[in-house]
């Protein structure tokens, strides 16, 4: 095998609670991640020497500052071969969103290259490398519905009982994850119906929509809304053109909407298209994993 294709899904967050600041810098959190069906495309092939990077995007880098470059060179330190890399990305996931769409090559050029370089590493060596990229990038690893916790790389799988649809609205220009982690001014009150609901859901490993709805909650909305106040107003459109639930996506300023069907989905997605540019409509997915049957394999 020469070369091989993954697809490299984006990810929302549908519940992040801030626990508190760590001595490393970063925060304890509680998440849950949901990957969704929207996905870069990532191609890697094996080359004579050295790295190489395009993005059909040009918002996107292709040197260093690009977490996908940076995946392959831990990843051919790792292979011990003396091989290059060329790697392709088709780039349909909005940039700087707070959709890890970055994270996600990232993860799929780790998962990737473990294949094409037959690296043959565990997942738990695997998820090493990744949290060196990202806090969110071992989830992207597997995906599907996970709960994360630590700063985000202690991972427990559960699974998602109905599929959700969903109007993502990327508006307002992104601000650092970290400055937005700065800005929150950490407070120990919060509604009981998460813990409760939350409680219940991770006893019995699985949500339904009711559950996934009443669970929505972000504490990095609060600081995300002093830094780019549009996020409450897509909220607030979401909400009025029908939505069953809104929430900012990580640290923002993706915001997505929820709907129980793709026509509803649909009727949302026409009401935001009038007011904002970005508007997708995607779905909720446990994404097929490399080496698995029918999974994203390449040539
Ligand atoms: O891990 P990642 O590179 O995505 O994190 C970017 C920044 O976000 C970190 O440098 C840190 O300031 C903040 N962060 C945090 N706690 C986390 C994840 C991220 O404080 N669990």
């Amino acid at each position: 095998m020469e070369q091989i294709k993954v697809r490299a899904h984006a990810k929302i967050n549908t519940f992040l609670e801030v626990l508190n600041l760590r001595s490393d810098g970063y925060h304890n959190i509680r998440t849950l991640f949901q990957t969704v069906d929207l996905a870069d495309e990532v191609n890697i092939e094996k080359a004579l020497s050295g790295i190489t990077l395009f993005c059909d995007n040009p918002q996107v880098p292709s040197n260093r500052n690009n977490l996908a470059f940076k995946a392959a060179e831990l990843m051919l330190k790792e292979a011990k071969i003396s091989t290059g890399l060329k790697i392709k990305i088709v780039k349909n996931i909005p940039v700087t969103a707070g959709l890890a769409g970055g994270s996600s090559d990232a993860a799929a050029v780790l998962n990737g290259c473990n294949v094409l370089l037959n690296c043959n590493l565990s997942y738990k060596k695997l998820v090493e490398i990744a949290l060196q990229l990202g806090s969110d990038v071992p989830f992207l690893l597997k995906g599907g519905t996970q709960l994360g916790e630590g700063r985000g790389e202690l991972l427990t799988e559960l699974e998602l009982l109905s599929e959700f649809w969903l109007v993502l609205v990327v508006e307002g220009e992104k601000k650092s994850t970290g400055s937005v982690f700065k800005a929150l001014k950490k407070t120990s009150t919060k509604p009981p119906i998460f813990d409760k609901t939350i409680k219940y859901c991770l006893a019995k490993n699985t949500f339904n929509k009711v559950e996934l709805v009443q669970i929505l909650h972000n504490d990095l909305e609060v600081p995300a809304g002093k830094l780019f106040p549009e996020i409450l107003k897509v909220k607030e459109e979401l909400r009025k053109a029908g939505a069953r639930g809104v929430l900012m996506s990580g640290s923002g300023p993706a915001v997505f909407g929820l709907a129980y069907t793709k026509s509803e989905a649909e009727k949302i997605a026409a009401k935001l298209k009038i007011k904002y540019e970005k508007v997708l409509i995607t779905k909720t997915i446990k994404p097929q994993r490399l080496g698995e049957p029918n999974g994203n394999h390449g040539s």
